[in-house]
């Protein structure tokens, strides 16, 4: 069972599409691509924590120490086994791009990182943190540049707030900042 998107989500999802599309034309990538990411990329966001984990173990994903104290984590990799399990998506870039968008991933497609900072960038989430607004002006240039700059604005607030390092957001800022060094 697909939980019922709630209005919110179902909005911020519209916003994110709204945003993913002008920068893909942008920056030349696959628009169609990066559209179908962005409409999906939060299919099982509703789910709550405990049923996320549930069926992140009856699905046999691997699940770190991390996503199983913060089960959420895991809505993008659950997000993409639904989409292939009812073989909804085949497109291998598309997948990736939803199975990573909290993270992203050291080798992520330009569509992705598009999907990435699109989600980042909602409006809504800008005006409860008006610092990622120089994600959303790095974007105009480099999605990658912003898609780090993003990652390193949230290493700054976890390391305030005390929360745990998730490894695979760690691997993808130390990429990213490697590339773009
Ligand atoms: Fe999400
Ligand atoms: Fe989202």
């Amino acid at each position: 069972m697909l939980p019922e998107l709630p209005p919110g989500l179902a909005a911020h999802i519209d916003r994110v599409v709204a945003l993913a599309g002008p920068l893909a034309q942008r920056h030349g990538l696959d628009v169609a691509r990066t559209l179908l990411a962005a409409q999906a990329h939060d299919l099982l966001r509703a789910l709550p924590g405990a049923a996320l984990l549930a069926r992140a173990e009856a699905a046999g994903l691997p699940i770190d120490p991390v996503e199983r104290a913060e089960p959420m984590l895991l809505h993008g990799p659950l997000g993409a086994h639904e989409l292939v399990a009812r073989e909804w998506v085949t497109d291998a870039v598309v997948l990736e791009a939803v199975r990573w968008h909290t993270t992203g991933h050291p080798d992520y497609a330009p569509e992705a990182w598009a999907v990435f900072v699109a989600d980042k960038v909602d409006p809504h989430k800008v005006e409860r943190w008006p610092a990622l607004a120089a994600v959303a002006e790095f974007a105009e240039s480099s999605l990658e540049l912003a898609a780090l700059a993003y990652l390193e604005l949230n290493a700054a607030r976890g390391r305030r707030e005390g929360w745990p390092a998730y490894p695979l957001a760690e691997a993808t800022r130390r990429a990213l900042r490697q590339r773009l060094a």
